[in-house]
């Protein structure tokens, strides 16, 4: 079949809306028809080559909509069950997902390389095979994911808000409450107010933090920030740390969570210096590839068992996070609506990546 997608063709170039062939689904996969998909910054980072996969790819990782066909070997699934897309697939099998790691599942390792789980592409163009980024490829009409990739949600769930479900929200939320284990009068700094930092406070607030401090450069990420959780905002680390000493009486921070647009090794020494004895510094920003060195006292880290952690899918397991994530919408604790700053026809995506770039989104949304 035919579908419109977006497609990056080379580094630094952007991305082009085209019409493209798309494959039946094959064995354990189905065809999705996709109701919304956020503007995720990771889309972003296959374009600066911060996380590099072959190219031509389609981009979009964060994503719900409705099953339109199932491939052999499908006995869970029906046509027109609505699902959210999670761009960490999980097998259910292998040792990680045995442990309930399912972020961390062995799967994974596609996430990096373009094609389908069995090597073969779906999406061709030009002439050429076509690579699906967290092997779904979002920003298309249609998509085929593997089932391992899908989560079955309630019939009448608000897809458009739960496509956002797919990575931001998780992702942030999981970094506060499992990654960070937040817990009831803790002290929280969020570095980066953006799409995820935002669902980090919220994770936050949820899970009981007496404090929470969002850092963001922009005045309007900070403003925001209120929306969300934050008790307090600070235009930068250092500003925070007055902060966060004033209110803790110099105890300093249970947590830190790195949401910043890229993880830089200097960032590190920052958070580092926001958390106090046994605090944690949550990295779940992605870092430049070829970036290895990070800069912080190791004494403080042992006088003071201070602990950094990375934070993937913010640890979370898509199959029960996804459904209680959208619980917590349906009860009012946590805000998905508010997160969608401004919606784009898929044709204008690359208006939407220059509001995110200019600090103009929380997050932006294409709705198909
Ligand atoms: N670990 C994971 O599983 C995972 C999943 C999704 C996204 N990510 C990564 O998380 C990061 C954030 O993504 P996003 O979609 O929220 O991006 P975003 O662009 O929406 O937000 C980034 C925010 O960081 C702010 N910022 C920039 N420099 C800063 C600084 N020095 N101090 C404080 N704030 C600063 C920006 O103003 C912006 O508000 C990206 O690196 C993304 O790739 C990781
Ligand atoms: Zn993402
Ligand atoms: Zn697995």
């Amino acid at each position: 079949m035919k579908t419109k997608a977006a497609l990056l063709w080379g580094l630094g170039q952007k991305w082009e809306v085209e019409e493209i062939d798309l494959d039946p689904p094959g064995h354990g996969e189905v065809l999705v028809k996709l109701t919304a998909s956020g503007l995720c910054h990771s889309d972003e980072h296959l374009v600066t080559g911060d996380l590099p996969i072959p190219l031509p790819v389609v981009g979009g990782h964060e994503g719900a909509g409705t099953i339109v066909e199932i491939g052999e070997g499908v006995d869970d699934l029906e046509i027109d069950d609505p699902v959210v897309l999670t761009f960490l697939p999980s097998c259910g099998r292998c040792s990680y997902c045995a442990r309930g790691i399912t972020n961390l599942c062995d799967l994974g390792a596609a996430l990096m390389m373009g094609p389908q789980l069995d090597g073969t592409y779906r999406f061709h163009a030009r002439g050429e095979d076509v690579g699906q980024m967290c092997l779904l490829g979002t920003f298309s009409e249609y998509t085929v994911v593997p089932v391992a990739s899908v989560v079955k949600v309630d019939k009448g769930t608000a897809l458009d808000k739960a496509a956002l479900i797919g990575c931001g929200v998780t992702t942030g939320y999981g970094s506060a409450v499992r990654s960070a284990e937040v817990k009831a009068g803790d002290t929280v700094v969020v570095l980066g107010a953006g799409g995820i930092g935002m669902n980090a406070i919220q994770g936050a607030r949820i899970a009981g933090a007496r404090y929470i401090v969002a850092v963001d450069p922009v005045e309007y990420k900070r403003k925001r920030a209120r929306e969300f959780g934050a008790t307090h905002v600070a235009p930068s680390a250092d500003a925070a740390w007055k902060v966060v000493s004033e209110l803790t009486r110099g105890q300093l921070a249970d947590s830190c969570i790195m949401t910043t647009d890229v993880a830089e090794g200097a960032y590190t020494g920052s958070a580092l210096a926001l958390v106090g004895k046994r605090g944690k510094v949550i990295i779940t920003a992605i870092g430049h590839p070829e970036e290895t060195t990070i800069t912080a006292s190791l004494l403080e880290m042992t006088l003071y068992e201070k602990q950094i952690r990375g934070a993937l899918y913010g640890s979370s397991n898509a199959q029960h996070d996804v459904p209680r994530l959208l619980e917590l919408y349906n009860t009012g604790q946590l805000k998905l609506d508010e997160l969608i700053t401004r919606e784009y026809r898929l044709e204008d995506i690359n208006d939407g990546y220059e509001d995110m770039r200019e600090g103009r989104n929380i997050r932006g949304l294409i709705r198909y």
